[in-house]
């Protein structure tokens, strides 16, 4: 079972910018809530309790004042700063001492999924014992993304935004990984972007024959909120959702009161700890 996650929240922001030249990205809204309370949220409906976020150097304080340490929310949260943006598995390299000899799952900070069957998925993922388990989901613009060519469940080949694709199959970034993955990430070179890949990650997997795959289903949405254009639209779909059917996605309270790991007196705290606002109100529906 994995029972460790690490949400990757650093990066630039360069593609947002002048929006990220004081903030970073992942605290930026999405409809009612900081952006990254949606990775967050995922890690939690896979019952992920020990987490450790990497952020951008100068920028722990910031996280600090809105996810101190986990403890509201029933979990544990670490942190680590990252000096520069050397490429989604650096991760690992900095995080080898807090996954120590398990395994782990990985999410980007800036990801946000959303679907029926998604908890079944991640409870599936997580029951990972050896290789690595990437997710994949069909993509208009193939270009963007990391980009997996398959034949039926078998991965045949993995390229880092390619440019003339036939596959339409992007791999999002939510991985799953054995111990293996500090090992191999110690191992990799800086790609001719000066970055180490995830691509050459998952490909030492896929060498080793010990990398599967699962699908965000047709009804699962996925969407990398990598543009300012991609970041409105995502968050225009939380608005609506949230406005027809009156729940939250994301509420991180919720998960944590469904998964037992807090109780109606920790609600009442965040309740207070939020202040006077509509986050608060849904808290308060929530336990009453
Ligand atoms: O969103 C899925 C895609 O994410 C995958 O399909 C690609 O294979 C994968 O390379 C990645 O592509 P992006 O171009 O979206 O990666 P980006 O550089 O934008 O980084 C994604 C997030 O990770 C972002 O929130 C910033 C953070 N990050 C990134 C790097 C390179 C870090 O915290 N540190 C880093 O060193």
């Amino acid at each position: 079972m994995i029972k460790k996650g690490i949400i990757l929240a650093g990066g630039m922001g360069t593609r947002m910018s002048p929006l990220t030249k004081a903030v970073n990205k992942q605290l930026l809204p999405i409809h009612d809530k900081p952006l990254i309370f949606y990775p967050l949220s995922i890690l939690m409906l896979a019952k992920i309790k020990d987490i450790l976020i990497i952020v951008n150097k100068g920028q722990l304080e910031q996280y600090k004042k809105l996810l101190p340490n986990g403890k509201r929310l029933g979990i544990k949260i670490n942190y680590i700063e990252q000096d520069k943006p050397r490429g989604l598995p650096d991760a690992f390299k900095l995080g080898e001492n807090f996954i120590k000899k398990e395994g782990v799952a990985m999410i980007l900070g800036d990801n946000f999924f959303y679907g029926q069957s998604l908890s079944k998925m991640l409870f599936e993922c997580v029951k990972l014992k050896s290789g690595a388990k990437i997710i994949l989901h069909k993509v208009a613009h193939p270009e963007k993304f990391g980009i997996a060519t398959v034949k039926g469940k078998k991965i045949l080949s993995l390229n880092e935004k390619p440019k003339n694709s036939k596959s339409n199959l992007a791999i999002t970034g939510l991985y799953f990984f054995d111990n293996n993955v500090v090992k191999y990430a110690k191992k990799l070179k800086p790609s001719k972007r000066n970055e180490l890949e995830i691509v050459d990650l998952l490909n030492e997997y896929k060498k080793q024959r010990n990398l599967s795959s699962e699908f965000v289903g047709r009804g699962g949405a996925w969407l990398d909120t990598g543009s300012i254009e991609d970041f409105y639209k995502t968050s225009n779909f939380v608005s609506s959702i949230e406005n027809l059917q009156g729940f939250k996605i994301a509420c991180l309270e919720e998960i944590s009161f469904k998964n037992k790991w807090i109780n109606k007196k920790t609600i009442y705290e965040a309740i207070k700890f939020y202040g006077n606002c509509e986050y608060s109100s849904y808290l308060k529906k929530i336990i009453s």
